[in-house]
């Protein structure tokens, strides 16, 4: 956090994202402020409440308008007011088309290849052009000087950079891609590849969760734009500008110690206790959204592998999903739900005695304490993405557990596998794999438990979130040196 700081030194900070980290929302019992579902605010919150400075964000909540003053801005987090947040409010039709066409349906398939068709419609890439410029004219609006650091978040905002750096051509524009990059077919059947190229060239500094994704973007940007890359600098250099692409794996605040958070134990009881479960029931756990990104079928059917494989855990091993609804007004997501729900079901009928389930699916929001006394009470994780940027959840069970126990059970196609060595890897598209690794981290002797466990702790500490931001802030620091000596000269 320090060095945070430092590199932050009298600069001025603006971020950029679709997600708001508080949402405000009307309920019989007054305004309550919810925290979403997002990796990229688990992540940004943390850094921003560090070095305050202004979020700039899409007011999705029902309350919102409410809660702010003449100038849109509301002080955050609301038990510690420590950065400004300024909402953006969007149309029906404008979060229609940028939202859940362009960015939803069109960029987020075309990103993740699950195998779920993006769809492209020139009304919803009217939108998305129309909002990216919204916000870049906030963003010029709340700066106060000619050279702000402005923090670009996410693929709802690939044009923005470019809109930026018109108006304010001194601003260091860093822009983070929270989600894959595909290779250059992939992404070349996307009717408007240039100019989200080009709009995204607009940054000093380009940042990919890894080498792998940001290779893809470098090919990709060779195969459709007149550009020269320099591998070994790490730059692009198109018309007279030069942007680093560069990965910053992500990352989370590594907890304090909290006050009153039950001991493991305690927390064991806690769940069981709240979900009627024998004391000593085997407990695995998924958190996620409800998005077809994050494997939950797969995730079910290597349960029932399991079950079918195993017969001896019917009975003592019960699976808990904590999936919350996402972008539910979406034909996609909606027919995710149905399979998800439909597949818990079956599975559940066929194996259920008594009062025995092996599935329980929970769809309602939980706040981070409920998620992390899940976490610190069960026997195993599973994080079985098909394609995810990073995955946040794998880290956040690993700091969830200072007693050194429980297993990850990680898909070889998130970020967060290239870090995490030490948990179990799957092919989430392989149920046999999946089944197996699960009856072998119920069985995993408490010193291997411990090995692994300790290792991943050490390191998701270290290369914490502040490290990621203190890492691309150090790079831009560098930059806005040498712009400032070049200046002089
Ligand atoms: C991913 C994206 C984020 C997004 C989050 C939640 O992590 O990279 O930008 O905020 O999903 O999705 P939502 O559409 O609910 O913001």
């Amino acid at each position: 956090k320090t060095l945070l700081n430092q590199d932050l030194a009298g600069d001025e900070i603006l971020v950029v994202s679709n997600r708001e980290p508080y949402i405000h929302v009307n309920t019989p019992n007054g305004v309550k402020v919810q925290r979403p579902a997002s990796g990229l605010v688990t992540a940004v919150e943390a850094v921003m409440r560090a070095c305050s400075g202004t979020w700039i964000a899409h007011g999705a909540g029902s309350a919102d308008r409410d809660t702010v003053d003449a100038n849109d801005h509301v002080r955050v987090p609301p038990e510690n007011p420590s950065y400004t947040l300024r909402r953006v409010w969007l149309s029906k039709e404008e979060e229609q088309g940028y939202y859940y066409g362009f960015a939803n349906e069109g960029l987020w398939p075309l990103c993740h290849i699950a195998h779920v068709r993006p769809v492209f419609r020139s009304t919803d890439w009217a939108e998305y052009v129309r909002v990216n410029q919204r916000f870049a004219d906030a963003v010029i609006a709340e700066a106060r000087s000619d050279n702000p650091v402005v923090l670009v978040q996410d693929y709802h905002f690939a044009l923005l950079p470019r809109m930026v750096r018109a108006v304010l051509p001194k601003a260091t524009i860093i822009t983070f891609w929270h989600i894959p990059w595909p290779n250059p077919e992939s992404f070349g059947i996307c009717p408007w590849r240039e100019e989200i190229l080009d709009g995204m060239l607009g940054s000093t500094i380009l940042g990919f969760h890894t080498p792998f994704h940001r290779k893809n973007f470098l090919d990709t940007v060779d195969r459709y734009l007149e550009t020269r890359i320099e591998n070994e600098a790490s730059t692009v250099s198109y018309g007279n500008e030069l942007t680093q692409v560069k990965p910053y794996p992500i990352s989370i605040a590594w907890p304090e110690p909290a006050p009153g958070e039950c001991d493991v134990a305690a927390c064991r009881a806690e769940i069981r206790q709240a979900l009627s479960l024998p004391a000593d029931q085997l407990l695995g756990i998924g958190v996620d959204r409800l998005d077809y990104t994050k494997g939950i079928v797969e995730r079910f059917q290597a349960v029932e592998r399991m079950l079918e494989l195993h017969p001896d855990m019917v009975g003592k091993f019960t699976f808990v999903q904590i999936a919350a609804p996402t972008r539910s007004s979406l034909d996609e997501y909606q027919n995710f739900e149905a399979r998800v729900r439909a597949l818990a079901q079956r599975i559940n009928q066929r194996f259920s005695s008594g009062s025995y389930l092996p599935i329980i699916l929970k769809t309602e929001h939980h706040e981070q304490a409920q998620l992390r006394t899940y976490f610190r009470a069960s026997e195993v994780c599973s994080v079985t993405s098909l394609h995810d940027g990073m995955n946040l959840v794998a880290k956040e069970f690993i700091a969830a557990r200072d007693d050194e126990q429980g297993v990850l059970i990680l898909s070889q196609f998130t970020g967060a596998a290239r870090e995490l060595h030490e948990a179990l890897i799957v092919n989430p598209y392989h149920i046999e794999e999946g089944a197996e690794a699960l009856y072998r981290a119920l069985r995993m002797p408490q010193d291997e438990q411990r090995e692994r466990m300790r290792t991943m702790r050490l390191r998701v500490r270290d290369f914490n979130v502040y490290r990621w931001a203190g890492r691309m802030l150090q790079d831009a620091a560098r930059l806005r040196q040498r712009e400032r000596v070049r200046s002089r000269i």
